[in-house]
């Protein structure tokens, strides 16, 4: 029988999504033995350092990337996701650790990036006021200058970086009713403790819910109360009834 996860309308309902709600759209996850940084090593391109050192290569990396993003839609995991949005409004909120947009594409609208866009560039310079931008280039003879004059870099949290809207993700985090989580293997932080916040709420008598979708039990399973077992775009279709 069909798993079913009771939603009722009025809930809040906080979802944290990772690399497995993009595997069946053809992203691989970070944790493939054949992984998204393939022969790079991490801190070669995605750690501020290693941009300083071989600002090439990086946007190389990124450019490739962006070109792949381009080419890959929506599957039926992100669809169900903008389903719930478009039935509980304001009282969803979607908390993507991935980079690409394939939510909005899926016509999700109340999300947070919190490591960043692929599809959006920004000064390196911290102390420069300008905003990031959308941005599709992915090949590029000069690298890109802010007009500052400093390089421009991926609109992306890097290695030793702080993840972005920590502080409005914790807010909803300790007010929703339903902490979701799909296809994250729960070892990188601090997106993989934001799930703690619900066992803390839980002991002080709270009632609250938390249910993990992926194929596999993530490192973190104990903090959840339901494991549900499948990929994202066949489990999440249909899971959530009223
Ligand atoms: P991981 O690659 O660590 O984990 C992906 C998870 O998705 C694994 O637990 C898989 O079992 C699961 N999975 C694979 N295919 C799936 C499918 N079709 N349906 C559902 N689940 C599936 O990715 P994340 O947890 O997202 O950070 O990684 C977290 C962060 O680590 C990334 O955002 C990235 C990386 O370092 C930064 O780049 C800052």
């Amino acid at each position: 029988m069909a798993r079913s996860v009771p939603i009722p309308d009025g809930n809040k309902v906080f979802v944290l999504t990772g690399a497995g709600v993009s595997a069946e759209s053809g992203i691989r996850t970070f944790r493939d033995a054949n992984g998204l940084w393939e022969e790079h090593r991490v801190e070669d391109v995605a750690s501020p350092e290693g941009f300083a050192k071989d600002p090439e290569l990086v946007w190389r990396f990124y450019g490739q990337r962006r070109a792949q993003a381009l080419t890959v839609k929506p599957n039926p995991g992100h669809h169900a996701l903008a389903a719930l949005e478009a039935r509980l409004g304001d009282d969803f909120l979607l908390c993507t650790q991935n980079v690409d947009a394939l939510h909005e594409a899926a016509g999700s609208t109340r999300v947070i990036h919190m490591h960043g866009e692929l599809m959006k560039t920004r000064c390196s310079d911290p102390a420069c006021g300008t905003a990031p931008f959308h941005d599709e280039r992915h090949d590029f003879g000069e690298l890109p200058r802010c007009s500052c004059g400093a390089l421009q870099r991926p609109h992306i949290v890097w290695f030793g970086e702080i993840p972005f809207e920590m502080h409005r993700i914790k807010r909803v985090v300790q007010a929703c009713d339903v902490f979701v989580c799909v296809g994250s293997s729960g070892v990188v932080y601090p997106a993989a403790g934001l799930v703690r916040e619900m066992t803390y709420r839980r002991s002080v008598g709270e009632t609250v819910r938390t249910v993990y979708v992926g194929v596999e039990s993530p490192d973190n399973a104990d903090a959840f109360d339901e494991v549900v077992i499948g990929k994202a775009g066949e489990t999440l279709p249909g899971l959530f009834a009223r």
